[in-house]
């Protein structure tokens, strides 16, 4: 499923809102700014938590000289994932339609998002999540009041189970892939329109480099760029660069094997990297979508261990002051993997999108605490006193 606008009016309010000469650092309004954009019909019907978007784009100097390399740091929304931008047009969206329950399968991000925007709405949210979602994602819905089930199985067992419950007690389906809620890829557009203010309105990414689940983050921000093209604001496309977990990556099978069609993940997923373990049993049409933006835009799919991952959180964090979990981090690992292929070049202007906090998946870095000295309040016990443990 894909949203569709009258040409006319979206172009007009592209015109409005990209000729104003309000830059993008004076303003904190997110994804809002967009309305004209966005399929609301009315702005009473806006479920806001008043700060999702307006994310910082950061120049990594730390990562590749040789590199124009950026991070959209997508953990600075309100409920830590950039999964609060779809939440908030397909919240929206569902109190417009008269929606008297929503219901969502999540990986853990979006529920949490979710769960936070229902609150706000007040409006009953069922969540099913996979059995080993880690309990910082857990304990983020259940405190924002959503009924919550783990299911036994995979992510895409999650999925089945809200789709034929939302049928069964006509619940309004919130999961975020387009098969099951197309408005949701609206908020991810947002992200292109952000990426053309914040790069000045004249130059366009190279690459932009999107971890995928079934991938409606990449389709999202392909409409965007699509948008900003069709309206001539901008002369050229990015290439996209989707990027799964080794241990599980359906859409990057496919195309490294040149399908046309994905087909679901057979194995258990493999990985830390929960948020973007994603088999897509039982709705593989959402991959094929993905697979067919990604080539579309001539770009690429690619997979990466859990150590690459790790091992590119603990840059950013450090380099950066910017904490990510493990998929998060994939779209930054991905780029190295593929400098050293020759794909990305010297000098290619490259965005990564972050896609959420670390926080949330701390069991990841449990092991780095078991080092941290106990001490007795004694300044010479401090790190003054003691060699220091890196
Ligand atoms: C942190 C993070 N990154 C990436 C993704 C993948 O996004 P998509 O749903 O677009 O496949 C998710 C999905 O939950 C996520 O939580």
């Amino acid at each position: 499923l894909e949203v569709r606008y009258n040409r006319d009016s979206l172009l007009n309010g592209a015109r409005k809102l990209f000729s104003s000469s309000k830059s993008f650092s004076n303003t904190n309004n997110g994804v809002w700014k967009y309305f004209d954009l966005l399929p609301i019909e009315r702005r009473e019907s806006i479920v806001s938590l008043g700060e999702e978007g307006n994310t910082p784009l950061v120049k990594l100097n730390s990562f590749d000289d040789n590199l124009n390399l950026y991070v959209k740091d997508e953990t600075r929304n309100p409920t830590g994932s950039f999964k609060d931008r779809p939440n908030t047009v397909g919240i929206s969206k569902a109190i417009e339609l008269g929606a008297k329950k929503v219901a969502i399968a999540s990986t853990g991000n979006a529920s949490g998002s979710l769960a936070a925007y229902a609150a706000k709405a007040k409006i009953e949210c069922i969540v099913a999540v996979p059995e080993d979602t880690t309990m910082s994602k857990l304990i983020q819905v259940i405190v924002f009041g959503a009924k919550l089930v783990k299911v036994r199985g995979t992510y895409s067992d999650a999925f089945n189970l809200i789709k034929e419950s939302c049928k069964k007690f006509e619940w309004h389906n919130l999961t975020s892939v387009s098969s099951a809620n197309p408005y949701q890829i609206e908020g991810n557009k947002t992200i292109a329109y952000e990426l053309y203010e914040q790069l000045g309105r004249h130059a366009v990414p190279d690459w932009v480099v999107i971890p995928l689940g079934a991938g409606p983050l990449l389709v999202g921000i392909w409409k965007g760029f699509q948008e900003l093209f069709d309206f001539s604001l901008i002369d050229k496309l990015p290439k996209l660069i989707g990027v799964q977990a080794s241990g599980c990556c359906p859409i990057v099978r496919a195309f490294k094997n040149d399908e046309t069609e994905v087909s679901p993940w057979e194995k258990p997923p493999q990985t830390i990297a929960q948020s973007i373990a994603d088999p897509l049993t039982g709705y593989s049409q959402d991959g094929t979508m993905t697979l067919s933006k990604l080539r579309e835009s001539k770009g690429i799919a690619e997979s990466i261990d859990d150590s690459e991952m790790i091992q590119s959180v603990e840059m950013l964090a450090r380099n950066e002051g910017i904490f990510t979990e493990p998929a998060g981090a994939s779209s930054l690992a991905v780029v190295r993997k593929l400098k050293r292929h020759g794909i990305v070049q010297r000098d290619d202007l490259v965005v990564s999108i972050v896609t959420g906090t670390g926080l949330k998946s701390s069991e990841t870095f449990e092991r780095m605490i078991h080092d941290v000295p106990v001490i007795d309040p004694d300044p010479d016990s401090l790190f003054g006193g003691i060699s220091m443990t890196s």
